[in-house]
């Protein structure tokens, strides 16, 4: 997989056509992670070609289980898992990808064990694993860290009620993975309802597991004795849809995303309603139209069903060519606004007060040289070049890459000009 540099965007065209969305990296690094629960041959569709999905193949490979992708037909990641694994994940790896830590509930049900390096990811603020590890210590599991390696033990998980403090989407799958294999029944309350969670949920069902309640906030799951291999179809990436949106959003032009589920982000596209944009589900995936300028809106993000945090940035970039003033309100990650001074260097007017962001809109921004700080800045930044006169350079485009397979070739497809070197 090559690793970009930079991607170069011209702005100023319409965005007119159809474009395939694919499948949603979070989950399937879940699913991916939740093979290690069971020996034999996996086969799942839809997996993305991005670098957190090569990451997490090779940190499979570094339990002893076998990563490759079939491409005879359509595209299928095949994996094959061995009797016994190696419950390792490798500080090297882990390092690189913060999703890393959902190998720890599979390891534990599997092994009784797991050391894990602890993780890395993003550049926005401390993202704790405090969460998962009273969840994980409620159904039995001892906790000690040291060396930067979490050393994790249960040789005999116990189901349990688990009240969540904040219905994190990590803690929820390391508590479901973990719970399958547990004696008894686990009861998670304040789970996270995300699809990704109803579709790792889905896979673990059709492994023999008896999990009830996925995607609401309370999730039942049966412990059982055995699980065994299965094949699944992860589900489309409305992360991707929604930067393909707010793409539109900035551009203007008409444009059908084909494979994209309009039911898993109905709160974004109710909100691009409000600012002026023309959204409906149609029979192949979500239509969506934009003619006039949009008018600036409030936006305040929530877990799921509510504004995902992953859309914000796209929110800002597109708050700042509407008309008027837009207040971005984030209430998951602290100090995830490092992109807004990328988007000032571009001439949008955009104050930051502690979680919010004041935006108000200008009529045109400039190209400029910009620096994604992470996967959903960077993209971003391409989103706010398309608005934008000249040429808009983002650097360390090798974090776009991470959870975008070909955005460029996407988006040029529908008329935009955009290189990548
Ligand atoms: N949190 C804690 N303690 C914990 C766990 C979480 O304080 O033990 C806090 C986090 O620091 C954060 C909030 O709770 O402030 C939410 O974290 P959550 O656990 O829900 O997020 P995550 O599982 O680490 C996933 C996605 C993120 C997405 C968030 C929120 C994956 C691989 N990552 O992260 O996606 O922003 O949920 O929806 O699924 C991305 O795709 O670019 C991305 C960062």
């Amino acid at each position: 997989m090559s690793d970009p540099q930079r991607i170069l965007v011209t702005g100023g065209n319409r965005l007119d056509g159809t474009i395939r969305v694919g499948g949603a990296k979070n989950s399937a690094l879940k699913l991916m992670a939740a093979t290690l629960l069971a020996e034999g041959t996996y086969r799942f569709a839809n997996v993305p070609r991005i670098t957190d999905v090569a990451l997490m193949s090779d940190l499979l490979r570094a339990t002893g289980t076998s990563v490759d992708w079939d491409d005879s037909a359509a595209p299928i990641l095949e994996i094959t898992v061995p009797a016994t694994i190696e419950p390792v994940a490798p500080y090297e790896l882990v390092e690189q990808f913060r999703a890393s830590i959902v190998v720890l509930g599979p390891m534990l049900a599997r092994c009784g064990e797991a050391r894990v390096a602890l993780p890395g990811g993003d550049d926005f603020g401390p993202r704790p694993i405090d969460m998962h590890v009273r969840g994980l210590t409620e159904l039995g599991v001892e906790f000690e860290t040291k060396h930067g390696y979490i050393h994790a033990s249960a040789p005999n998980l116990l189901g349990a009620r688990v009240l969540l403090e904040f219905p994190s989407v990590g803690a929820t799958e390391n508590l479901v993975t973990a719970a399958v294999r547990a004696k008894g029944k686990t009861v998670i309350d304040n789970a996270a309802r995300e699809p990704e969670i109803a579709d790792l949920c889905e896979l673990l069902n059709k492994m023999g597991a008896r999990i009830e309640g996925s995607g609401s906030s309370t999730i039942s799951i049966e412990g059982v004795e055995e699980l065994h291999s299965a094949d699944h179809t992860v589900i489309p990436d409305r992360i991707e849809a929604a930067t393909y949106l707010s793409a539109l959003a900035v551009a203007g032009g008409e444009m059908t995303i084909e494979g994209a589920r309009h039911d898993h982000m109905v709160m974004l596209c109710q909100k691009f309603g409000e600012m002026g944009m023309r959204i409906s589900p149609d029979a192949d995936g979500i239509w969506a139209f934009a003619g006039a300028r949009l008018r600036a809106s409030d936006c305040s993000t929530l877990p799921y069903p509510g504004l995902a945090t992953d859309f914000k940035p796209f929110l800002v970039a597109v708050l700042a060519t509407a008309d008027g003033v837009g207040i971005v309100t984030e209430n998951l990650f602290a100090g995830r606004f490092r992109y807004v001074d990328e988007l000032r260097r571009m001439g949008a007017d955009i104050d930051t007060h502690s979680h919010h962001a004041v935006v108000r809109g200008v009529e045109r921004l400039s190209g400029a040289p910009v620096k994604a700080h992470d996967i959903r800045a960077g993209a971003a930044l391409v989103i706010a070049g398309l608005a934008a006169e000249g040429e808009t350079v983002v650097a360390e485009a090798h974090h776009v890459a991470r959870g975008y397979d070909d955005i460029a070739g996407k988006l040029n497809a529908l008329g935009a000009d955009i290189r990548v070197e």
